[in-house]
């Protein structure tokens, strides 16, 4: 982890909520912010999982807590998001990370695999920011809703994550219309092809489709948790504290192509 543009120190007091913790970009987002002096508080549905990352975490000198609950329970979720606040005081900073994904052909896909992933991603963000409002420091708080390309890029064996996405963006803009007057912000972030996570393995997992991606990258490389965590850091630090209802893109270009494109390279589509 290298915080290169934000100094230690930063967040330090600052309490961080994040969903879908155990792994991946969430879990380099727990350790940017722990990093930076917060206390974080991750969540996700598997307990062997979360402990784990709570000892990783741990090892790197990260104040942090894990609370198991799966997004699509809110009363489990509302009743952990209650002993963060409890225990460590207001939500300084949320972010709505949980999310699914497989890819499959629309028609290969039953009518409960499709409302799985819109479950975990649309409504789970739904719960996690209905849940935590009461519990977000105001005036202060910031949302971070962990988006994708594919909410407006629609890319074949993916019509169930494009139209959760899609979704997750249109959540984001509207509650930051609605919880702009109480000091609230709350913004997409949008990572692109994100080396050594879930997403990629099972999307772009064999080398030839790797490969390919990163040709037709304008960037022409994968991305880092690392760059993630450095939009994460700005948007929820007072450098972004007139940005809220926004759409960021960490993706090395990806959102300027067709999404035709993308899974040509990826899914061989
Ligand atoms: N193709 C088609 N259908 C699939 C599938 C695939 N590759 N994988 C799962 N499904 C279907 C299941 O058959 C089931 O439908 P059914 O009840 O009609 O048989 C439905 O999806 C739910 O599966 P289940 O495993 O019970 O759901 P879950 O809630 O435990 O898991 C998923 C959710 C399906 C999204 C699973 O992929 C998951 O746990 N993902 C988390 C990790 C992840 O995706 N990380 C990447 C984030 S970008």
């Amino acid at each position: 982890m290298t915080l290169s543009v934000f100094r230690q120190g930063l967040f330090t007091n600052k309490v961080v909520f994040i969903t879908g913790g155990s792994s991946g970009i969430n879990l380099g987002l727990a350790e940017a912010f722990g990093t930076a002096g917060a206390k974080v508080a991750i969540n996700g549905r598997n307990t062997a999982k979360l402990n784990d990352a709570v000892a990783y975490l741990h090892q790197k000198g990260v104040f942090a807590a894990g609370y198991a609950a799966d997004v699509r329970e809110y009363e489990r979720l509302a009743q952990a998001l209650q002993t963060v606040r409890d225990s460590w005081g207001p939500i300084d900073v949320l972010v709505c990370g949980a999310a699914g994904n497989f890819p499959s052909p629309a028609v290969g896909m039953s009518a409960n695999a499709f409302k799985s992933v819109v479950d975990i991603d649309l409504l789970g963000t739904f719960n996690t920011c209905r849940a935590a409002f009461e519990h977000l420091r105001k005036p202060g708080a910031c949302v971070l809703n962990i988006s994708a390309p594919q909410a407006s890029q629609p890319m074949a064996m993916q019509a169930h994550v494009c139209a959760a996405k899609a979704g997750v963006d249109m959540l984001t803009r509207s509650l930051a219309l609605e919880w702009g007057g109480a000091g609230v912000r709350l913004n997409s972030i949008c990572p692109g092809p994100i080396d050594e996570t879930e997403g990629m393995k099972r999307l772009a997992g064999a080398p030839e489709a790797r490969e390919k991606l990163t040709q037709v990258l304008p960037l022409q490389r994968f991305g880092t948790k690392d760059d993630v965590a450095q939009m994460a850091l700005f948007l929820a630090s007072p450098a972004a504290s007139y940005v809220t209802g926004g759409i960021f893109p960490v993706d090395g270009g990806q959102s300027l192509l067709g999404g035709a494109v993308i899974t040509q390279a990826i899914l061989g589509g």
